[in-house]
């Protein structure tokens, strides 16, 4: 690990991007979505797979970059885990962030996110890391390696709310759901 930028060497790495074209569908203003460049690489996750039996441990990280569509923060997608007793931990390397949680009852809260903060994700909790900063935020995390990802609830239904720029500051504003 290097520990300036959580970035990974060695083997059994992988590595993936997400453009903006592939997440665009998660901001709430649709119209300064399609004003946006569909190639810009929003973020990067590198992580290292040493094993893959029960009990095995994933480590990786991700770069976020700075960015906004209209006044919401460029974002991960966010996921709930296949498996609601798999808890995951992250840690800042650089930046400022905003870690965004969801419980099955869909409540939604977030913990602030800066250098070196260690963030403990319950296994039942969905999460997703926005960058409010103006670099790229800067993070690693390890979890369980049969944790698995379910992403159909936020393609579905999103978070309970979003976090928006108001006045200068992050604001986790609700939105009226169907
Ligand atoms: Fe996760």
């Amino acid at each position: 690990v290097n520990w300036h930028d959580g970035s990974l060497q060695g083997e059994h790495i992988s590595q993936s991007h997400k453009t903006f074209g592939q997440i665009a569908g998660l901001f709430q203003d649709q119209d300064a979505a399609r004003r946006m460049d569909a190639n810009t690489i929003v973020y990067t996750v590198q992580w290292v797979s040493p094993a893959a039996h029960e009990g095995a441990l994933l480590w990786g990280n991700t770069t976020l970059e700075p960015g906004r569509v209209a006044d919401e923060y460029f974002m991960t997608h966010g996921h709930f885990h296949q498996r609601r007793d798999r808890s995951e931990f992250y840690a800042t390397i650089s930046g400022e962030g905003a870690l965004l949680l969801m419980d099955e009852a869909r409540k939604t809260w977030f913990e602030p996110m800066t250098a070196g903060s260690l963030h403990y994700i319950a296994g039942n909790l969905a999460h997703r890391v926005a960058n409010v900063g103006n670099i790229p935020l800067r993070l690693v995390a390890c979890w369980h390696a049969d944790a698995g990802h379910d992403y159909s609830e936020i393609a579905k239904n999103g978070f309970s709310a979003r976090l928006l720029c108001r006045d200068g500051i992050p604001a986790l504003v609700g939105e009226a759901r169907e």
